[in-house]
């Protein structure tokens, strides 16, 4: 069950054909940074086609809960009467971030170097999550934190009443640590320096730059260095959020795996951090292209066209292609199960501490559904079953992550026969849509009757 309501169990019996245009919501990571970035400058900032899944509408309950003036004006549309870089208010109770990490870990990252206080929480999964990742460079800065064993929620975090800037090399590939350790480095006097040995999504340095900030990139000894000029003074913007590849994924996948399909997913943020999954794809042989490429607000986009694959094959997807599509894993070893031969995803370790433990839930929600994994600490391997097809019939658990349960109704699209998943609620907290789009291209859910 969510944060926010009751289990959904829901069952997806093999489809027809999907046909037809499926418009994604608002790109999930864009519209965090949006909310927050927007309450760190003065003045109005608006914004289009942002996503109002549950972890955004939580971010935007924050951002109001440290001083901002966040407020809807229709269905996409909002503005953000923001505080300025250090003008965090000490919010009056706790900030509960509901399934959300990269919610929490940004607003953490920027309250750090603020002299308040602010306990953070979330559901079952959030507080399962390590935050020592973010806690420990925020110590850097001169803030506290005192949380659960291992650094879990709930924690109260004490901003630096004197920040001091910080030089941080992430100890792993993570867009969410870097970016709160940019986003706390805005309110430290001097130079903030993140370095990073594989790239990640780089939205929050591309949006740093467009709201005014002085931000470069190098590449020094192979790794990737940001440095962040403190105390600037931002400046309002007007921001259009691309539609959303994480979500995208979701129907291109399905299309590829149901017969006769033909799917039109339009106006696709294609930014090279995040588009690793599509490249994957075309290796297996996937009919997939690319229309109408163009430029949207500095971030590449293009109209995605997705047709039934009959022949794909497994491949070894490169392990240093996994952080331009680390929350594609789930849906890829899906069609995975469709290939012929097996498809071998290393270096994939940080699977193992997102909303849920992903490589576990979907090993056992494939074997459950007739598909042979194998995998360690840092490996998943799926042994696609080809033109004998996958069998589907069983039912696979969520555990609260949103990326699992629609990855199972995707493979219940195209499987023999249906596929269960206990509990579909999750899936509001990035794609509230799903369902009705999905059931629009000629997918079959139903929920079950309580
Ligand atoms: C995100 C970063 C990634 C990703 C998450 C969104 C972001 O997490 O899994 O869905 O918006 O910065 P990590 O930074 O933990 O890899």
């Amino acid at each position: 069950m969510s944060a926010h309501g009751a289990p959904i169990p829901m069952t997806s019996h093999p489809a027809g054909p999907l046909r037809g245009e499926a418009r994604v919501p608002g790109d999930k990571s864009i519209s965090h940074r949006s909310l927050i970035l927007g309450a760190l400058c003065v003045g109005e900032t608006r914004i289009t086609g942002l996503l109002e899944g549950e972890d955004v509408l939580d971010t935007a309950k924050a951002m109001r809960a440290f001083g901002a003036e966040v407020t809807q004006h229709g269905p996409g549309t909002w503005s953000v009467h923001g505080v300025g870089v250090g003008g965090f208010a000490e919010p009056a109770d706790v900030i509960d971030c509901g399934n959300s990490g990269t919610g929490v870990r940004l607003i953490m990252g920027a309250m750090a170097t603020s002299p308040i206080a602010a306990t953070f929480t979330g559901d079952a999964s959030l507080r399962s999550r390590p935050m020592g990742r973010v806690t420990d460079p925020m110590r850097l800065f001169g803030a506290m934190s005192y949380g659960r064993a291992g650094g879990r929620l709930p924690l109260t975090l004490v901003g630096a009443a004197d920040p001091v800037p910080v030089d941080y090399a992430l100890p792993m590939p993570s867009a969410q640590v870097k970016s709160a350790v940019l986003l706390a480095g805005l309110n430290a006097p001097g130079q903030t320096v993140v370095r990073e040995a594989e790239a990640t999504r780089d939205h929050t340095e591309r949006m740093l730059a467009g709201f005014g900030a002085e931000v470069s990139v190098t590449v020094e000894d192979g790794q990737r260095v940001i440095r962040l000029a403190g105390r600037p003074e931002l400046r309002p913007q007007t921001i259009t959020v691309p539609r959303d590849p994480s979500s995208a994924a979701f129907p291109v996948c399905a299309a590829l795996i149901t017969e006769g399909s033909d799917v039109l997913v339009p106006g696709i943020g294609l930014n090279p951090t995040r588009a690793g999954l599509y490249a994957t794809l075309r290796e297996m042989g996937a009919d997939l292209t690319y229309e109408n490429p163009r430029e949207e607000g500095g971030e590449p986009v293009a109209d995605l066209r997705a047709r039934f694959s009959p022949n794909m094959r497994g491949i070894e997807v490169p392990a240093e292609r996994a952080a331009s599509m680390i929350d594609e894993y789930p849906i890829l070893s899906v069609v995975a199960a469709f290939a012929e031969g097996a498809t071998v995803m290393r270096g994939v370790g940080e699977l193992r501490v997102k909303e849920s433990d992903r490589i576990d839930a979907m090993a056992r929600g494939l074997e459950a559904n007739g598909v042979r994994i194998e995998e360690d600490r840092e490996t998943l391997i799926v042994h696609g079953m080809g033109p004998k097809g996958v069998p589907g019939g069983g039912t696979a658990a969520a555990r609260l992550d949103h990326r699992i349960a629609m990855s199972f109704l995707c493979l219940g699209m195209g499987a023999r026969h249906a596929v269960g998943v206990d509990d579909a609620s999750p899936i509001a907290t990035s794609f509230p849509i799903f369902e009705d789009l999905m059931t629009g291209l000629g997918a079959s859910l139903e929920r079950a009757r309580g």
